[in-house]
């Protein structure tokens, strides 16, 4: 049975592909998930598979070289799947430190502690093992006026700290595979959407705020661009490079859905005022009167888009969720999940919104 271990498997895309992974391999897999339960990681994400038994969380930080040697010593990993990371921009501008420690210094441990697992005497590492770093679009920068796509050999040009130490872990993978030929593949995804998201970002910040009838904070002009692509696509992706990816290889997933800022945040006004039933209270607080435009983010990245034309060649994936169908899922999933909506919102969340939104 092949094992996977998972990091940061509580949080937003490493809980949705856990799901997929189970969905797709039942108990042919066994899935170690490893997580640090950061304000970001909820296991409620994860009720519905904890009682199986192929499946394991163990709570450790991936910066804690002992606790993760231990869980490679404990198992015979097959596959790492990286995820653990701090992953919200606007927190790293306010604190970069933490960004470092987990997105740079973290992903180190888990490479070494990865290589000298699979390490043979002879310095080629035992057969079909395989480390995935899940990285971002947000490494290669910004595309202006004129610009094309990011493609896997756009040059790296990060300008947040969130992207510049995601750069940092992304660089050290290459270069385990440069250097030590360690296995691993890395994909660069544009920005994700769908069930389980932390309302930090864009999207189910807008829906939590609109469904209570709350400003909805829009940074500068409204006209960044964003390449939405749905979690369970990005799930699938990663699934399928590490069964076909070829070695070494970076692969580039995006959504084919680039959008404005203003047109995400319209179109989930629009979606909300269809899918809400006559008669709900709520159909009466969600409203464009909420937009609120706000003191732009600092260093605020124009576009980002992809053009996921290697992945595809090669590899046979594509994004097969549009848009608009994507958002239908996803705000109906957030009406279905009311409790966990509150649950995340509750206590230290409110503290971040108040510092975050005050002076905007
Ligand atoms: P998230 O913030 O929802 O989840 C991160 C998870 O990592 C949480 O469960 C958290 O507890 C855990 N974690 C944080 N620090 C840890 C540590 N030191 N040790 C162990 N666990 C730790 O993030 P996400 O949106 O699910 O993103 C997952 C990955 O995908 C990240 O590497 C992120 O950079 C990348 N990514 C995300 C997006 C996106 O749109 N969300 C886009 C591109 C790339
Ligand atoms: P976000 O979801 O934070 O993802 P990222 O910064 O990694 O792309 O933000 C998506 C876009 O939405 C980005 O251009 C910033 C903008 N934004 C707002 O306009 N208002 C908000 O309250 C948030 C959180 C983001």
């Amino acid at each position: 049975m092949r094992t996977y271990l998972v990091t940061g498997g509580a949080g937003f895309i490493g809980s949705n592909y856990i799901h997929y992974m189970f969905r797709k391999y039942g108990d042919s897999i066994r899935i170690i998930n490893v997580d640090a339960l950061t304000y970001a990681g909820n296991l409620e994400n994860l009720k519905d598979v904890e009682n199986q038994d192929n499946y394991t969380f163990v709570r450790a930080d991936i910066r804690d070289r002992e606790a993760v040697a231990q869980i490679f010593a404990e198992n015979d990993i097959d596959r790492v799947v990286h995820f653990a990371a701090e992953s919200h921009v606007d927190r790293s501008i306010r604190n970069p430190e933490i960004f470092v420690e987990t997105n740079v210094l973290g992903t180190l441990v888990m490479l070494n502690a990865a290589k000298k697992a699979w390490e043979l005497p002879d310095g080629t590492y035992q057969p079909d093992k395989r480390f995935l770093y899940v990285s971002t679009d947000e490494v290669y920068g910004s595309l202006e006026e004129g610009d094309t796509y990011f493609y896997e050999t756009t040059p790296f040009a990060p300008h947040s700290p969130y992207s510049a130490s995601k750069a940092s872990g992304d660089m050290l993978t290459k270069a385990y595979w440069d250097t030590y030929k360690f296995p691993v593949n890395i994909t660069s995804c544009s920005n994700n959407y769908g069930p389980y998201q932390f309302p930090e970002k864009l999207i189910p910040l807008i829906i939590n705020n609109a469904l209570q009838g709350k400003k909805l904070p829009v940074y500068g002009d409204g006209k960044n661009v964003r390449d939405w692509l749905y979690v369970d696509d990005h799930a699938k992706a990663i699934d399928m490079v590490q069964e076909k990816g070829r070695l070494g290889e970076r692969y580039n997933i995006g959504g084919h859905n680039e959008k404005q800022n203003i047109e995400i945040v319209n179109i989930i006004l629009e979606t909300l005022q269809e899918m809400l039933p006559e008669g709900d209270p709520r159909k009466a607080l969600v409203s464009k009167d909420l937009i609120t435009y706000v003191e732009d983010r600092k260093g605020h990245d124009r576009r980002y888009a992809i053009a996921p034309d290697k992945i595809k060649e090669e590899i046979g994936w594509y994004p097969e969720t549009m848009f608009k169908e994507g958002i239908r899922l996803t705000i109906q999933w957030f009406f279905e999940h009311e409790d966990w909506m509150k649950n995340v919102t509750s206590g230290d969340y409110q503290k971040y919104y108040e510092e975050m939104y005050q002076t905007k």
